[in-house]
């Protein structure tokens, strides 16, 4: 007898991040794919590391995350964005945004139930719908702005819409949420039980001056959100996987029941570390978006000469390039030729969408030095 195995995920393949990086790999391309900086983890930080390991703080931690952890994130959410959590019920440090995605959308999608998103949407939040017995319904974000689209979500909402994923600095576009953003979804979902997951793993990466508006700022919103956000992105350790989630306490009980199960703990000696470097040196993380911006300029001003259209991004560290003046191929098609011929690697955004856009668009990740970047943008300007 054949052993039958009928799978969860049919429709899922090896993700994009993965198969743009093997072909990098394999056509020797610059990869500016996969979004994971290319700069050192801060040496302060990997030297609490050492020391808490060296000291023996190799066991479980709290299944929850260790308590100065939580209270350095208390206090942080307090400073940034006027919102006072408790670190006892309302934080829990999870294995990466990842995790914190997995269990947020376990804890509160049930059979039957709609869950809205914007796309393009990061890859992994329609499966994880899915494997809920949720159904992911889409509204996709247009260019040449991106911006989400209100009416639309008013007009996509139904009896059975439970969940509403944002993602403000938004991966791939860089759209970011704006205070007046806030209030209109407020007024939308208010008289619904309509619950919200935001994730704001590039809370850090903002740029021309704007202040992150996070769903933490908005009190009626924060109210009904699970927040989730990561230390790899603002600490050049995406290896690392470590992140959390902020929401009020019945959510947060709700949300520990799921990630006890998944992981039960996250490790113990680069929490600690964690812990001390948030205390130590808060201007890290404020001076993050300073560093991004510049790297952003340095990719738009080399491209300037180049044949792609852009919009400079406004958050994240990935700049969308419009090859449309260039060829009519799909993005599918021209990312892999950039990487076999031109030898840059990149992100097709077209698998991020439910339905096909029309747009002929490709994501760069800036994230890496200038030498890497000039000589990614000088292939670029040959086409
Ligand atoms: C929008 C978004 N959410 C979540 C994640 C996952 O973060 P982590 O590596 O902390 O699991 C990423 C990583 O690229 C991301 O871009």
């Amino acid at each position: 007898m054949t052993m039958q195995i009928s799978s969860k995920l049919p429709h899922v393949g090896t993700n994009i991040f993965t198969i743009m990086s093997q072909m990098a790999m394999q056509h020797n391309a610059i990869n500016l794919s996969q979004g994971f900086p290319s700069f050192a983890t801060p040496e302060p930080l990997r030297e609490l590391v050492y020391h808490y390991m060296n000291e023996g703080f190799n066991q479980y931690p709290p299944m929850m995350g260790i308590p100065k952890l939580r209270q350095q994130l208390a206090a942080k959410t307090a400073q940034l964005y006027g919102r006072t959590v408790s670190p006892d019920n309302e934080i829990t440090i999870c294995t990466g945004a990842s995790e914190g995605l997995f269990s947020a959308i376990s804890a509160v999608v049930s059979a039957g139930d709609e869950v809205i998103l914007f796309d393009p949407a990061f890859d992994c939040y329609q499966p994880i719908v899915e494997l809920n017995g949720g159904r992911a319904v889409h509204i996709p974000l247009t260019s040449p702005d991106y911006r989400f689209d209100w009416q639309q979500l008013r007009d996509t909402i139904t009896p059975k819409t439970r969940l509403i994923i944002l993602n403000s600095p938004h991966n791939p576009t860089g759209t970011t949420l704006s205070a007046t953003d806030l209030d209109t979804l407020a007024e939308i979902i208010r008289d619904s039980n309509i619950l919200i997951l935001s994730d704001e793993v590039y809370e850090h990466i903002i740029f021309d001056g704007q202040t992150h508006q996070s769903i933490l700022c908005h009190a009626e919103l924060a109210e009904r959100a699970l927040v989730i956000s990561s230390f790899g992105k603002t600490y050049h350790a995406t290896g690392w996987k470590i992140g959390y989630c902020i929401a009020p306490p019945a959510l947060t009980t709700e949300f520990r029941r799921i990630h006890q199960f998944v992981t039960f703990s996250v490790m113990t000696p680069m929490q600690y570390a964690l812990a001390d470097f948030l205390e130590q040196s808060p201007e890290y993380y404020l001076n993050l978006s300073a560093f991004y911006q510049q790297k952003r300029d340095t990719f738009c001003y080399l491209l300037e000469e180049s044949r792609f259209k852009f919009t400079p991004t406004q958050g994240t560290f990935f700049q969308l390039l419009d090859y449309s003046n260039i060829t009519d191929q799909s993005d599918v098609e021209y990312a892999r030729y950039l990487t076999r011929e031109v030898g840059v690697a990149s992100i097709p955004i077209s698998v991020f969408y439910e339905q096909l856009p029309q747009e002929h668009v490709l994501r760069f990740c800036f994230a890496k030095d200038d030498a890497t970047l000039q000589k990614a943008a000088r292939r670029l300007c040959e086409i």
